[in-house]
């Protein structure tokens, strides 16, 4: 079935979602993240692409969870039908690299959806925000796990608590962006860091993904050791030949992701 809620186009080995839902400043439903949970599947299995872009609109890159939606629910609702893990977490288990390219709004699950991607590019008018206090309520898809571990505690619990959004420069400060760019160049950017992943080994790539989050997951002892069984690993592959030899040989590497 085609997709209502969201955008999904390619360029090159590049996957690009954009959520679209622009009147509602891409409030996030249960049809839209489940829109979006078939087309980050369908990429991570698609041999033609490296990386995947996901992005809003200029105004929001998604301002929440869907507030209407929500409203009435009870504890039995949410508990039984597991409101969030049910169609929230498939995007942690895609393997490719998923780039978050935020303009505008990024709050509540809004926030909590970019920092579930691997990296975030954001434009100058990029906010982001834990919102969820001034509605009764708290993050509750790992606002209150991930954004510690991206920003610290201090500020961390200085946005949980009050509930006010910050910049993109202040984001950029605190670690939880890697670049800031202008809203015009906010795709390009993010195209370009996305091609460039797509063009190196899949395996690698992948690999590389996995390592990283491990430094957020677990123990510092477990994470290197994880790092160094894929680090030997890599030397298993046709791309790690290739590469070195690419390099040796002053030309450029032709990976076959194998
Ligand atoms: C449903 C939303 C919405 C949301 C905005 N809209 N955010 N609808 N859910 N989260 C709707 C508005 O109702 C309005 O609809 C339209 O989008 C435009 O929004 P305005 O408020 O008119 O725009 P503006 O004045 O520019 O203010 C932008 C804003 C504000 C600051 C982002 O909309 C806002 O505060 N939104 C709520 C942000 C929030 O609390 N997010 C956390 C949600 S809880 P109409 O029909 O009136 O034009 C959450 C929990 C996550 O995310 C738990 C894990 C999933």
């Amino acid at each position: 079935t085609t997709p209502e809620l969201i955008l999904v186009r390619t360029e090159g080995r590049v996957g690009i979602i954009t959520l679209n839902r622009p009147k509602q400043l891409n409030a996030l439903n249960d049809q839209l993240m489940n829109e979006l949970g078939a087309a980050l599947k369908a990429f991570d299995a698609d041999d033609g692409i490296g990386c995947i872009i996901l992005t809003g609109s200029e105004k929001a890159f998604a301002a929440g969870a869907d507030i209407g939606a929500m409203a009435t629910y009870t504890f039995a609702d949410v508990y039984k039908g597991d409101y969030i893990t049910r169609n929230w977490e498939t995007i942690r288990s895609i393997r490719k690299p998923i780039i978050a390219a935020v303009s505008g709004f990024a709050l509540g699950g809004g926030c909590e959806l970019a920092m579930m991607c691997d990296f975030i590019i954001a434009a100058d008018n990029a906010k982001f925000g834990q919102p969820e206090i001034k509605l009764g309520i708290i993050p509750g898809a790992g606002g209150t796990q991930r954004l510690p571990r991206a920003v610290g505690k201090s500020k961390a619990m200085d946005l949980a608590l009050t509930g006010r959004m910050m910049d993109a420069t202040e984001a950029e400060r605190a670690g939880l962006v890697s670049r800031v760019v202008p809203l015009d160049k906010l795709m390009d950017e993010a195209l370009g860091a996305a091609l460039t992943i797509a063009g190196f080994s899949q395996v690698a790539v992948m690999a590389a993904k996995e390592a990283v989050n491990k430094a957020f997951e677990g123990t510092l002892a477990d994470g290197v050791m994880f790092e160094r069984r894929l680090f030997h690993a890599l030397f298993a592959t046709a791309d790690q030949k290739e590469g070195m030899a690419a390099f040796l040989e002053k030309r450029a590497p032709n990976f076959t992701h194998q």
